[in-house]
């Protein structure tokens, strides 16, 4: 079982901010992709469609092997992370949440902004995380809406995407924000961008790094971290089109599907 995959899954290209991070803290690990690109975006859909997207992705994770699941999705997080448990009880499944207590820490204006989805902002989880860690500190919350799909499309700079930006990260910065929460896994492959548009003097807080320690350590805890003579594969799965997938995993993490990029078609994924 510990030579088994681990299962990383995102509505589409974001969870490779997620899957670039695992790779790189756990290089022995096999890792399988699934993105659900059928349905990107998630954050304007209805709780009720996104857990049942997350079901039947989280069966098919399962179905092909995996040792645990990462939701590298917020809003698949937000909306579906408990039912996954539920469902799921035998698999470590580590979620997504905006970074909100290292921000907490590292503000000293006492504002820290929080860029998500609706859904992701909708969701109990966030209430939770912001209710357990914001003390005295103000929370701007900043709905993000067309910036995942700039992300699909593989705009990650030029004037859309800057003048987007602009209109999100404007209303934070008056409010007296100096730390930012990337709170969707797209968000991260627009980093450079965001950095230069507030100023080296504004901490942009990506929760990647921390997801794949954790990960570790729920690996290691469950005896499921793989042994040194693991041969590491990659896999990348989507709903929609492979070939447009494979060029956008190529230019986005550097990696290419193995062999033909294969594709985990609607039908099959709605199955039963
Ligand atoms: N990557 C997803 C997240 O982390 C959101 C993108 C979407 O709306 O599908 O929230």
């Amino acid at each position: 079982m510990s030579g088994a995959p681990i299962g990383i899954f995102d509505s589409g290209v974001g969870g490779l901010s997620v899957w670039r991070q695992v790779v790189h803290h756990l290089p022995d690990e096999s890792v399988i992709y699934l993105a659900d690109q059928a349905h990107v975006p998630y954050g304007q859909r209805s709780a009720q469609e996104i857990r049942a997207y997350c079901s039947e992705i989280a069966a098919e994770l399962m179905a092909m092997g995996c040792k645990a699941i990462v939701v590298a999705c917020n809003t698949a997080s937000a909306v579906a992370l408990e039912h996954l448990r539920q469902a799921f009880p035998q698999l470590p499944i580590v979620g997504l949440e905006p970074a909100v207590k290292p921000a907490v820490e590292l503000t000293r204006s006492g504002v820290v902004g929080v860029m998500a989805t609706p859904a992701t902002f909708q969701g109990e989880l966030y209430r939770a995380t912001v209710g357990r860690w914001a003390g005295d500190v103000k929370v701007v919350e900043q709905v993000c809406i067309g910036l995942a799909d700039l992300v699909e499309m593989g705009e990650l700079e030029g004037e859309r995407c800057d003048a987007l930006l602009r209109s999100f990260l404007n209303p934070m910065l008056a409010a007296g924000a100096d730390t930012i929460v990337l709170g969707c896994t797209h968000y991260p492959f627009v980093i450079e961008a965001i950095r230069r548009l507030v100023g080296p003097g504004l901490a942009v807080l990506d929760p990647a790094p921390a997801v794949a320690r954790h990960l570790g350590e729920r690996l290691a805890a469950a005896s499921l971290l793989c042994s040194g003579s693991c041969r590491s594969e990659h896999q990348f799965f989507t709903s929609a089109d492979p070939q447009a997938f494979d060029h956008a995993v190529a230019r986005l993490v550097g990696a290419r599907c193995l062999s033909q990029p294969l594709t985990w078609r609607e039908g099959e994924l709605l199955r039963g």
